[in-house]
C-alpha cells in the first residue's frame, strides 16, 4: 500500500519547518526563506532569457551579464522589502548597497548568478549567500551566522546552513523546499577533484599535488561552475575542489565574500574544510569586496596534503 496524504506530510519536512525546529531564529529564519524563495524567480528568468526555447540564438556576451543584473535586481528587491536586511553587497554592484529602513539586523552578500558563461550549455548553473551580522568587513569566522547556495539543475536544489549542520532541500512541483538530504557529512577523504585554472599556470606545489591525486586515481569532475562542482563534492561526501593561485595571479580567481566564504562555512559544516592553501578561509579578513582568494575545498585528507605540497615547494 502506497503511502497515504498523511504518511507523506507526516515524512516531508519543507525549509520553514526545519529551520524551526533547528532552532534558527525567527528573523533569519524568516531571511533564509525569502532569499531561497528568489531561486524560484532567478529560474525562470533563466528560463525566459533563455532563447533557445523560442527557437532563437542563445543568450551571450551582453545578454547573459544581463541575466546576472536580472538576478541581482531579484535579490536586491526581495531584501529591500524582507525588514531584516541593513546591508547589501554582490559581485554586480559597484558598492555596498543600503538596504530596507536601516534597521535591519543582517548584511547579505551574494554571487547571484554563478557559471552564467555556462547559460547557454544548458549546464548547472547556482547562487550563493552569504549572511552576516555587524558587517562583512572582517573574518567571515567573526560574521557569518549562514549560508546557502541555489543549483539551477534537472531539480532546483538549494543547500543551507545556519551554523546547525548543512542540509539539502529540492524544489518540488508544489513549489515548496522540501527536505532531500539533513546533516550533510563529508568523508575523511574522497575520489573526485575539481580543478580550476590552467596547467600551464599552475605552481610547482599545486602541480605536484595534483599528480598526487592523479597518483591515487582520481575522478576528474570540473564544469567549470563552481556551484555545480563544489555542490558534487558535497553530495558525492567527499573530495577536493580547487582554483589555486597561479604564476601570473597568486590570488587565484574567486572571489573570497561572494563565493568563498558562504562555501567555506557550508563546507565546514559539513565536516570539511576550507583553505587558501594555508589559512582557514573563514579566518582570512575582507579587506576588498572584490578580494579573491586561492581555494582548496572539501574533505580534510585532501586540503592537509595540498597544505604539505604547497609548503614543501615554497
Ligand atoms: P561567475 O559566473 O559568478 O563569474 O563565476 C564563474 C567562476 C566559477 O563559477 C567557476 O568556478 C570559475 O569561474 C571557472 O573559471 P574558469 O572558466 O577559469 O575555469
Ligand atoms: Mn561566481
Ligand atoms: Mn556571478
Amino acid at each position: 500500500m502506497g503511502e497515504g496524504i498523511s504518511d507523506y506530510t507526516k515524512f516531508v519536512v519543507d525549509l520553514r519547518r526545519h529551520m524551526w525546529m533547528a532552532g534558527v531564529e525567527m528573523e533569519l529564519r524568516r531571511l533564509i526563506w525569502q532569499i531561497a524563495v528568489t531561486g524560484k524567480y532567478i529560474s525562470a528568468k533563466i528560463h525566459e532569457s533563455n532563447r533557445k526555447l523560442a527557437g532563437l540564438r542563445n543568450v551571450y556576451g551582453e545578454e547573459q551579464l544581463a541575466l546576472d543584473r536580472s538576478a541581482d535586481e531579484i535579490l536586491k528587491n526581495q531584501l529591500h522589502h524582507s525588514g531584516f536586511v541593513r546591508q547589501y553587497a554582490s559581485e554586480e554592484q559597484e558598492a555596498i548597497v543600503e538596504i530596507g529602513q536601516g534597521n535591519g539586523k543582517y548584511y547579505v552578500t551574494a554571487d547571484p548568478l554563478d557559471g552564467s558563461s555556462l547559460v547557454d550549455t544548458n549546464l548547472s548553473i547556482g547562487t550563493i549567500i552569504g549572511i552576516h551580522r555587524e558587517t562583512f568587513l572582517t573574518e567571515g569566522e567573526r560574521s557569518m551566522v549562514a549560508a546557502l547556495y541555489i543549483t539551477y539543475g534537472p531539480l532546483i536544489t538549494m543547500v543551507y546552513s545556519a551554523g546547525k549542520g548543512a542540509h539539502e532541500f529540492v524544489l518540488n512541483r508544489e513549489g515548496e523546499y522540501v527536505l532531500s538530504q539533513e546533516n550533510i557529512r563529508l568523508n575523511e577523504q574522497g575520489s573526485i577533484y575539481s580543478l580550476g585554472g590552467l596547467r600551464k599556470d599552475w605552481t610547482d606545489g599545486h602541480r605536484q599535488f595534483v599528480e598526487f591525486l592523479e597518483g591515487r586515481g582520481y575522478k576528474l569532475r570540473y564544469s567549470g561552475g563552481f556551484v555545480p562542482d563544489i555542490n558534487q563534492v558535497l553530495i558525492k561526501k567527499g573530495g577536493i575542489f580547487t582554483y589555486p593561485a597561479l604564476k601570473k595571479n597568486p590570488h587565484g580567481k574567486l572571489r573570497l565574500l561572494f563565493e568563498l566564504q558562504p562555501m567555506a562555512f557550508i563546507a565546514t559544516q559539513a565536516g570539511g574544510m576550507a583553505t587558501d592553501g594555508h589559512r582557514d578561509i573563514l579566518s582570512i579578513p575582507v579587506e576588498e569586496l572584490d578580494q579573491c582568494s586561492p581555494i582548496y575545498i572539501g574533505s580534510s585528507f585532501e586540503i592537509r596534503k595540498a597544505s604539505e605540497f604547497l609548503e614543501q615547494a615554497s
